[in-house]
């Protein structure tokens, strides 16, 4: 279909957050098709959402394999699918500065905290174990840091006196897949820029 941007979405897991996207695009909310889901897992669930929805599918396995080397295969299939920008969803390995420096501003990732608070793993569970009384999920775009590119999209929740780290992490995840397709829109659809790290939409 013409008019829309061809994405890539690169997931571990689970890929509720793929679904997430794909439902929006579907819906026309988002105006874009993912034109394939790689996984450095063979056996990543997320992978079989993608072929329910007959979204092309790659799996690219790092185990063993340099990540230079890697990386240079996952770059190569998502220009080889002619894919525009790169959607981080659940992909649980950090990207090199080269690999970033190949699709500059067009890498976006979503994290489940509000950042810069909680970085890297576990952060629904680091949120809940440091007190914090209230967290949420940022969307934001990948520099060659670990959850540290501009902020694009926040959205927050309470954290409740009888949470745990599950039921925090799935309030979370609620918000996770309003907050991804929202700030995808937003990129795709209006002038934005970046002042210093400020993402600023005209
Ligand atoms: C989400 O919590 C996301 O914020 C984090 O990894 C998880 C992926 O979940 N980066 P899913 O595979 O999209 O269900």
């Amino acid at each position: 279909m013409a008019g829309l941007t061809r994405i890539a979405v690169l997931l571990s897991g689970r890929g509720s957050n793929l679904v997430a996207l794909a439902e929006a695009c579907a819906r026309g909310e988002v105006p874009a098709e993912i034109a394939l889901v790689i996984s450095n897992r063979a056996d990543a669930p997320g992978l079989d959402r993608a072929r329910e929805r007959g979204i092309p599918v790659a799996a690219i396995p790092g185990k063993g394999v340099a990540r230079e080397e890697h990386e240079r295969l996952v770059a190569d299939a998502i220009e080889e699918a002619r894919a525009q920008w790169v959607c981080l969803a659940g992909y649980m390995r950090l990207l090199s500065p080269a690999f970033v420096a190949r699709f500059p501003q067009r890498i976006v990732n979503i994290h489940p905290a509000l950042l810069p608070s909680f970085p890297g793993l576990e952060a629904q569970r680091q949120a809940w174990a440091h007190g914090a009384k209230v967290s949420g999920c940022t969307v934001h775009l990948v520099d060659a840091g670990c959850d540290s590119g501009p902020i694009v999209v926040q959205r927050t929740v309470p954290v409740l006196d009888d949470d745990t780290p599950e039921t925090l992490a799935a309030r979370i995840l609620e918000q996770e897949h309003i907050a991804y397709p929202a700030a995808l829109r937003m990129l795709l659809t209006r002038a934005w820029r970046l002042e210093g790290r400020r993402v600023i939409f005209d």
